[in-house]
């Protein structure tokens, strides 16, 4: 089982990489992470290459992310929220997926979902109605696109009020119902 995780947040060990670290803990498989402040990836130039072809036209760091994200079989994104939306890094990332929905142009887009896939999200205000509207949506995209049933998601919302997770026995509990519903088989 080959579990590839997004981490779209600037800090690297506060409160998203808290709860994608215990859920990664939950699970059992090759893990890896990918930092999307660590990537080498350009952002989409709308060429409509990939309409033709299942490739970018742009040669860079997204080559390997295709290949790693047409072998996994679960796909997690851990985003932190800015803006309503995800950090531009993971955007910009997101955005190049635009060769996965181009499947729907080239007549090879997968009919069947092939892996399981969840996302988490952190928003440092207390909770209100549209606090991760704008995220989840581009998250549920991504899963979508990428051929991926999105199993669930956990939101932490005060995030800068209760700083740390194992003060928040509910978000645990979520994260644990989602480790299960990802073990499930496909
Ligand atoms: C540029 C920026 C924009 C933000 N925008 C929002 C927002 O729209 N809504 C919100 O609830 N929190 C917002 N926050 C707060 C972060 O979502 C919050 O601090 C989050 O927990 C950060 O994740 P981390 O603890 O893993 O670094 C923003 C933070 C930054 C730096």
């Amino acid at each position: 089982m080959k579990i590839l995780a997004f981490f779209g947040g600037a800090r690297k060990h506060r409160n998203t990489m808290s709860m994608l670290n215990y859920l990664l803990d939950n699970l059992e498989g090759e893990k890896e992470i990918i930092n999307c402040y660590d990537l080498s990836v350009s952002p989409c130039i709308d060429s409509r290459y990939c309409y033709k072809h299942r490739a970018c036209i742009i040669k860079d760091g997204m080559t390997e992310i295709y290949k790693k994200i047409d072998e996994a079989d679960i796909i997690i994104f851990a985003s932190p929220i800015y803006f309503f939306g995800v950090p531009g890094p993971m955007k910009v990332m997101i955005d190049r997926f635009q060769m996965y929905w181009a499947g729907i142009k080239r007549g090879d887009k997968p009919e069947n979902y092939a892996k399981l896939g969840a996302y988490l999200m952190s928003g440092g205000g207390p909770s209100f109605k549209t606090q991760f509207t704008g995220g989840g949506l581009e998250l549920s995209e991504a899963l979508k696109v990428t051929n991926t049933k999105k199993v669930g998601q956990v939101l932490m919302d005060d995030a800068d009020i209760v700083k740390d997770l194992d003060q928040r026995p509910e978000i645990k509990e979520k994260i644990d119902e989602l480790a299960l519903l990802l073990s499930v088989r496909k």
